[in-house]
C-alpha cells in the first residue's frame, strides 16, 4: 500500500511537470519496472538522456550518472532524489590527480570511465563505459593510453587489445568482493551454472566466469543464449529485473549491493519531483570541458 501510494504519486507529478525517469539495471524493481521511463546500463542512459523530451529528468541512479545526464542536457532539470548516492570508483580520483598524472606521461591520451565525476571527466580527453571502453581505447589510433580510475576495467581491456594501459587504483566497492573461489564454489554447488561477471571484478574473477560485459551486455547474453542455470556475479537488483523477463531461466543469486543506489527509492523520487530536489548543476567551465569527452565517446 505504501508502495501505491508513492507510485500514484510519482505518476501525477511526471505528468504535472513533464519529468522522465531514467533508471540504471541495478535500481530496486518496483522504480526499474513500474516508475522508470529509460532502463539501461551507464551507455544507454548516456545515449538516451540526449534524446531525452521533458523539462525535468529524475536520475535513479548515482551522481555522476545524473551529472552525464545535466552534461548532455543542459537546458533541461536534472534530479537527483539523493544527493549521497556516490560511487567508490568515482571518489577514488581528482581532477587534481589527473592533471598530475598528464604531467608524468606527456602526451599520452587519458580515456576517463564515465563512473567519476565532471571534474575528472573535464580533464580527460575522452570517456568511456564498460561497454564501449574496447572500442573506444582502440579508436585513438596510438600504442599507450591511461585509463582511469577502475583499475580492474583497465585489466580486462588490456587482456583484450594489443593497446598498452596505464591504470589507477581505483575499485567498484560491489565487484572488487567477488573471488575465483566463489566462483568455484558456485560450480560446484549448481552444476551447470552459467557465470557472467562485469568487468567491473578483478581480472582472476573475470578469467574463470563464461561471459563478461556491462549489464546490458550481461541482459542481452540472457536472453540470447538462454541459459538453464545463470548467475551474474554483479549488484544485487541485476538478477531482479533480469530474472522478470526470463521466467524459464533460474537465477543462482550470490550478489553484492551498492549501497549507494540503494539510497533511491519510490519515497525520494516523489519528494524530489514534490520539491525539485536535489538539482544537479555543473560549473559552466567544467562542463564544456567536460561534455567533450562524453560527446568524443559518443562519437566512437
Ligand atoms: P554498466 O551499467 O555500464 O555496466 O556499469 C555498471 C556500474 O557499476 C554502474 O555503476
Ligand atoms: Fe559505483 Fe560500483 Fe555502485 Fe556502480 S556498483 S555505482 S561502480 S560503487
Amino acid at each position: 500500500p505504501a508502495f501505491t501510494d508513492d507510485i500514484d504519486a510519482i505518476l501525477d507529478l511526471k505528468r504535472r511537470r513533464n519529468a522522465v525517469i531514467l533508471a540504471h539495471n541495478y535500481q530496486r524493481p518496483e522504480i526499474f519496472h513500474c516508475m522508470a521511463d529509460i532502463v539501461g546500463d551507464s551507455l544507454a542512459l548516456a545515449r538516451k538522456a540526449m534524446a531525452v523530451e521533458a523539462d525535468v529528468i529524475v536520475l535513479a541512479g548515482v551522481h555522476f550518472m545524473a551529472e552525464t545526464a545535466k552534461l548532455l542536457n543542459p537546458e533541461k532539470t536534472v534530479l537527483i532524489p539523493d544527493l549521497n548516492a556516490g560511487c567508490s570508483l568515482a571518489d577514488s580520483i581528482t581532477a587534481a590527480d589527473v592533471r598530475l598524472l598528464r604531467q608524468r606521461y606527456p602526451g599520452i591520451p587519458i580515456v576517463t570511465y564515465v563512473n567519476t565525476s565532471a571534474a575528472v571527466k573535464a580533464e580527460s580527453d575522452i570517456c568511456c563505459t564498460s561497454g564501449n571502453a574496447k572500442a573506444v581505447v582502440e579508436s585513438l589510433g596510438v600504442s599507450r593510453v591511461i585509463m582511469l580510475p577502475d583499475e580492474y576495467l583497465a585489466q580486462n581491456i588490456a587482456a583484450q587489445t594489443d593497446v598498452q594501459i596505464i591504470t589507477w587504483k581505483g575499485h567498484c566497492e560491489v565487484h572488487e568482493r567477488f573471488t575465483p573461489a566463489d566462483i568455484r564454489q558456485l560450480r560446484e554447488d549448481h552444476p551447470g551454472v552459467t557465470v557472467l561477471a562485469h568487468p567491473e571484478c578483478p581480472p582472476e574473477v573475470v578469467a574463470e566466469a563464461d561471459f563478461s560485459g556491462s549489464t546490458a551486455a550481461m541482459s542481452d547474453y540472457v536472453g540470447r543464449q538462454k541459459p538453464p542455470r545463470v548467475v551474474l556475479m554483479t549488484e544485487c537488483s541485476m538478477s531482479d529485473n533480469v530474472a522478470v523477463e526470463h521466467p524459464e531461466v533460474e537465477f543462482i543469486r550470490p550478489c553484492n549491493l551498492c549501497p549507494h543506489m540503494k539510497r533511491i527509492t519510490l519515497a525520494n523520487i516523489r519528494t524530489a519531483l514534490e520539491q525539485n530536489r536535489h538539482v544537479v548543476t555543473i560549473e559552466p567551465e567544467i562542463a564544456g570541458r567536460a561534455r567533450l569527452a562524453v560527446e568524443r565517446m559518443l562519437a566512437v
